[in-house]
């Protein structure tokens, strides 16, 4: 097996053909929709701007959509939901599509959508990634990380999931420099909301009133789901399948 993290998504992506990608956003998008997907919204249909949101939002039908996301970490005027994973109860997206349009979580997914499968990992759902990664040949991390640019909470939870990969796997597994230092920096930072506290992302979501949507973010492991992404739309696979329109 062979693994590749990719911590700036600026810098060009290497061929995925034949391998298994996973996107990270653990400050917010793929935290959001990990919880969205398991309180029982229908798919996630990411978009690469606001006004590309609106659109699409428009074409599949407002009442039964949700427009969501955030512009500087704040929710944009005129959507219905922000981005902070608690927004995303089942009162509020049971039964319906969310079309999300984000900084730089959604824009990651546009990155990646010609691989054959693309899935969605963050703290809160890092074992069952790592599970359902094991089978591959090869894997391509991508971290979403700030505009362009390394992200130290992305960078994390990529070298815990290589960790558990590898634990999981047994035997030698290739690694690329970036996801020998992931590893790194997976054993180095202890996983908590203090330590989301410390990177750029968490300062500025505190600086916003945003606080309590670390504490949530940080909680290795609250749901056991994989969301994959299939023809732009991200949804939880059915039984025996992976992934439909819904
Ligand atoms: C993003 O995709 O840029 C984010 O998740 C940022 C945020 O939620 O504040």
């Amino acid at each position: 097996m062979k693994i590749d993290v990719h911590f700036e998504p600026a810098a060009p992506l290497p061929d995925l053909t034949g391998s298994l990608v996973v996107v990270i956003d653990v400050l917010r998008a793929t935290s959001s929709m990990v919880e969205a997907l398991v309180n029982g919204a229908r798919g996630v249909y990411p978009a690469p701007s606001t006004e590309e949101a609106i659109k699409l939002a428009s074409s599949l039908g407002r009442e039964d959509t949700i427009l969501c996301g955030e512009a500087r970490g704040l929710m944009i005027e005129g959507f219905d939901l922000g981005n902070s994973p608690l927004e995303f109860s089942a009162e509020r997206v049971a039964g319906k599509r969310l079309v999300m349009s984000t900084t730089n979580g959604t824009r990651a997914f546009f990155l990646v959508e010609d691989a054959v499968k693309v899935l969605v990992c963050s703290f809160m759902n890092l074992s069952a990634v790592a599970a359902a990664a094991v089978a591959a040949d090869s894997i391509v991390v991508v971290c979403a990380g700030r505009e362009g640019l390394f992200s130290l909470d992305d960078a994390v939870c990529a070298g815990a999931l290589v960790q558990r990969i590898r634990t999981a796997v047994g035997s030698e597994v290739e690694l690329n420099d970036a996801a020998m230092g992931a590893v790194e920096m997976a054993l180095t930072f202890r996983i908590n909301s203090h330590f989301l506290a410390a990177t750029s992302t968490g300062q500025h979501l505190i600086e916003i009133g945003l606080r309590e949507d670390l504490e949530v973010c940080a909680e290795i492991d609250r749901h056991s789901v994989v969301p994959e992404m299939d023809d732009r739309v991200i949804q939880l696979p059915t039984e025996g399948s992976s992934g439909r329109k819904p």
